[in-house]
Parts: structure tokens; sequence; C-alpha cells
């Protein structure tokens, strides 16, 4: 295979662009499956014939003949441990605002990588997402991608205010700040999915798309799963939500924020004491997870607690009214 061939395999899933070009399908098909959620190939991989079949109106042997079309033309290759440094050398990042806490997480909030920050309510897991939605908008030598961010709120908590308020901070215009951010307010879990599934169109139709926030991936599913029954039904939902966050961030090169409400445990005196309550139901797909806590003032600890590649540690920062900012205890270090 020649070398530039080669290369243009990397970045692909495919050599098919769009489900409309897979053999059998044609742009009516491809329509259909589309209004349902099946954007690309690899979310019609792994769909179910029965609902392909019936959306489309077609038999049951041709809905699997098309999803087997779809799972030949989206299989994903072994990269070189070359060919996967270089999708790791595409990895660009947001800053916090704060630089200790951006040295903190390797340069601040990575693409291709989901980033939870877990804590109790106020320590600044949501002035996070507003600082980042702001940030990401910067230009790249202010530590921003230039880019546009989605939202889904799932607690009511999002504020234009706020955004106007940091990006004014930045000198950004706030309007336009505003005008760049997708909000998404979900109202049910089922909703949740349902707006989680859009994000595919959405940065299909807006390329400028490179931080994805779910503020926060839990309380929704925590509120309608009640009782240990239903534990492993609400896990697998998590789950799947989780797995098509990581691949939209590896496919698109983008950033995901998500925030995860735990309670303090004063009760706790041996053992880690950062341990949220109700387990780790998001940490193990999360790449970095980030333990926030309350300090003196307004100033706030992020401990990193989970990293592929950068040592545990804690640093200190401060919220202030035009953001996240270096706090002078960290300043003095
Ligand atoms: N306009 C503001 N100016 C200064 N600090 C603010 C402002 N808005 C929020 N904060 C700080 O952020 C805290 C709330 O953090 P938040 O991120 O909403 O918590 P949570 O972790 O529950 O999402 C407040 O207690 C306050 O310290
Ligand atoms: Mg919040």
């Amino acid at each position: 295979m020649a070398k530039e061939e080669n290369e243009e395999k990397v970045n692909e899933d495919s050599e098919y662009k769009d489900i409309k070009d897979l053999p059998g399908v044609g742009s009516a098909i491809a329509s259909k499956l589309k209004s349902v959620g099946y954007m690309d190939i690899i979310s019609l991989a792994t769909a179910n014939a029965l609902e392909v079949a019936e959306v489309c109106d077609i038999g049951e042997p041709t809905a699997k003949k098309i999803i087997g079309e779809a799972r030949e033309a989206s299989k994903m290759n072994f990269l070189s441990g070359l060919e996967f440094q270089d999708r790791r050398r595409q990895v660009q990042r947001i800053s916090t605002g704060s630089q200790a806490f951006d040295i903190l997480l390797g340069g601040g909030v990575e693409t291709q990588a989901i980033t939870e920050c877990y804590g109790e309510f106020g320590s600044g897991k949501s002035q996070l997402a507003f600082q980042l939605a702001v940030n990401v908008q910067l230009p790249n030598d202010k530590g921003g991608l230039e880019g546009h961010a989605i939202w889904i709120d799932t607690e009511g908590t999002f504020r234009p205010a706020r955004i106007e308020q940091l990006a004014a901070a930045k000198n950004l215009d706030p309007r336009e700040v505003l005008q760049n951010i997708k909000i998404g307010r979900a109202y049910s879990s089922e909703h949740q999915v349902l707006l989680v599934d859009k994000i595919p169109e959405l940065v299909n139709k807006d390329p400028k798309i490179k931080l994805i926030v779910v503020d926060s991936m839990m309380a929704l599913f925590r509120a309608e799963y009640v009782g240990r029954g239903t534990l492993a039904d609400r896990q697998q939902k998590v789950n799947v939500i989780l797995h098509n966050l990581q691949r939209l961030a590896d496919r698109y090169n983008l950033a995901i924020y998500i925030t995860n409400q735990v309670m303090a445990r004063p009760d706790q005196l041996f053992g880690d004491p950062t341990a949220p309550v109700g387990g780790h139901i998001v940490g193990h797909v999360a790449t970095y997870r980030v333990y926030l806590r309350k300090s003196k003032k307004n100033n706030r600890v992020a401990k990193l607690v989970d990293s592929p590649s950068m040592p545990e540690g804690e640093v200190m920062f401060e919220l202030t009214a035009e953001g996240i900012k270096d706090c002078e205890e960290e300043k003095k270090k």
C-alpha cells in the first residue's frame, strides 16, 4: 500500500463516507435510517435488524445484509503503534483557565478523551463546564480551539448570563459566544439518551464543535433508577451513552466533559474519602477523573484520581466572577 493511502486510512473508519454509499442502501433508505439516528456506518453496524427492517420498510434479510455491509465497512482495524501515535498527535487541549489545573491534566482538557469531574454540590463542576464552553472558543494561543460547544443540561443549571460574564472577561463577544453553544435540556434519562444520539448530526452540520458537556451525567439516572433491582439496567444504559461519547471524541477529535455529583463521606475515617457514593459508575469509562472539593474562601482543590499518563496529584484554583483562575496559594509554589 502506498504511504499516502495508508496515512489516509488512519483517519477514516472505512472507505465509505456515508451510509448511502453502502451497497444496497442509497439515499432513500439512508435518509430513513438517519431519521431514526443511524447517522454513520458504525452506528448502523451495531443496529438491530428488525428495527432497520421496520424503519426502512424492507424485509429482514435485506436489513441484515445492509447491517452486514456496514460491519464489513466499519471493521475497526488494528492500528500499528505508529498509526496510533499519529492519532495521538492530533490531540488538542482546552485550558481550564488555571495554569496549575491545566498542568495537572497534562496541558488542559483533552480531545479524544472523556474528562469527568465529581464532587459535592458547589464544588465547581458546573463552573468548569461554563469555563470550558467559553475557553474552547478562544484562539489556540489563548488556550482554546476556536471551536464551538454542545451542552446537555440534565439539572437545569445552564445559565446564559454566566457564559456572558465569562466571555466578557476573556474579551469575547458574549452574544457570539452564546450563539456558538448548543444547549439541549434533558428531562428524563431516555431524553438524555436521545440528545446524545443527536450529536453526530450536529457535529456533521458544524465541524467546529470541539467540546461536548454533559452536566450532569448521572442525575436523571439516579432519580429514575431507585432501588437496587434496576442498578444493572441503569449501568448498562449509562455505559451505552459513555461509549457513544467516547466514539464521538475519537472520531471527531473533540473533548468530552462530564460531571457527576457525589455526596461527601464524613463517616469515612479510613480508606479513600474521595470514593464517590454509588460507586464508580462513570469512572471506569472516563479517561481522566478529577475529584473536586471546596477549600478556603472560593478556592477549590482538584485531585487527579485516574489518568492514563499523568501522575496523581492535587492543585488548588480559585472560582472568581471572571472565572477559573490560579489562586495565590498555588502561585507561591
Ligand atoms: N458569578 C460568580 N462569581 C463568583 N463565583 C461564582 C459565580 N458563580 C458561581 N460561583 C462559584 O461557583 C460555586 C458553584 O459551583 P458549581 O460549579 O455551580 O457547583 P457544582 O459542583 O454543584 O456544579 C459557587 O459556590 C461559587 O463559589
Ligand atoms: Mg452543577
